[in-house]
């Protein structure tokens, strides 16, 4: 067993097909909860389950589905069939992040930052939306824990448009938290640089340089997100919502 005792629930994880969303649906998992992972493509979230499945022993409580998390109805269609397949909705981690959006944000188009948006900040609320009117909270308290970033905390050259998505997460974050109390609790985490195929462009030439920018003296792995994530959606966390978690090895005080 781990920390976490998640027996009898069942939790969705967007973007659950690899980085920090595979880490936690693991996690999760190993702390026995039933857990759905999203992505974009039936084959890599349908993926993902089977590797969760064996890695953790825990053949038929993981189920991968397809679900973009910028459409409302997949969202709908998701929500629902985790309810009808395992008879509840006690967890979200609204975790799928993207971004194409590299330098000024003056320069960029609309239509870029129009997706980054609809991702990183519609998808979120909309995925909450969902879970509510699927179930979460009703029988039992709800955990909702939306995935923020370090970069909604300072000013950072080149990825401005990503981090002003990720700060507004932060303020939905504490909006959904007054909004959905006292039948779900509602919390954010801000991750450092972090070793995923996102970041890659963040570590992957200087690795050192990167773990240099951090007091602790190495980036982050998955699997210490997926700790912090599953801490704040932990039914014995129950006195905390409308907070956020920085988890950055100590970057933000470098
Ligand atoms: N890595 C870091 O350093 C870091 C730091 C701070 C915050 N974060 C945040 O952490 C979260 C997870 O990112 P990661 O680093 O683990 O990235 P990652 O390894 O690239 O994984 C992203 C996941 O999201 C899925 N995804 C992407 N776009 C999607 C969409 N439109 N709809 C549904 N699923 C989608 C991907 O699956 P498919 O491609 O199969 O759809 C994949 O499962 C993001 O919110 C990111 O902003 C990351």
């Amino acid at each position: 067993m781990t920390t976490y005792d998640f027996t009898d629930r069942t939790a969705l994880v967007t973007g659950g097909s690899r980085g920090i969303g595979y880490a936690t649906a693991e996690l999760l998992l190993r702390s026995g909860a039933t857990v759905v992972v999203t992505s974009r493509k039936a084959d890599a979230a349908e993926a993902a389950a089977a590797s969760l499945a064996e890695t953790t022993g825990r053949t038929g409580r993981v189920l991968g589905l397809a679900g973009h998390v910028a459409d409302e109805e997949a969202a709908t269609r998701v929500c629902d069939e985790v309810v009808s397949r395992f008879g509840s909705l006690d967890v979200l981690v609204n975790n799928a992040g993207t971004n194409p959006a590299f330098g000024p944000v003056t320069e960029q188009s609309r239509t870029v930052m129009q997706k980054v948006f609809d991702i990183n900040v519609t998808g979120p609320a909309i995925w909450a939306g969902a879970a509510v009117r699927a179930g979460l909270g009703r029988d039992t308290p709800g955990a909702i824990v939306n995935v923020s970033s370090i970069g909604a905390l300072f000013i950072e050259d080149g990825i401005g448009v990503y981090n002003a998505s990720k700060s507004a997460v932060m303020h939905l974050t504490r909006q959904m938290a007054h909004e959905l109390a006292p039948s779900v609790r509602v919390n954010s985490v801000a991750p450092g640089i972090v070793r995923t195929r996102l970041s890659e462009a963040l570590w992957k030439d200087d690795e050192d340089a990167a773990a240099a920018t951090t007091p602790l003296g190495r980036i982050g792995e998955p699997a210490d997100v997926a700790d912090a994530i599953c801490f704040l959606a932990a039914p014995s966390t129950s006195w905390i919502t409308g907070s956020n978690l920085v988890i950055d090895g100590g970057q933000l005080v470098h």
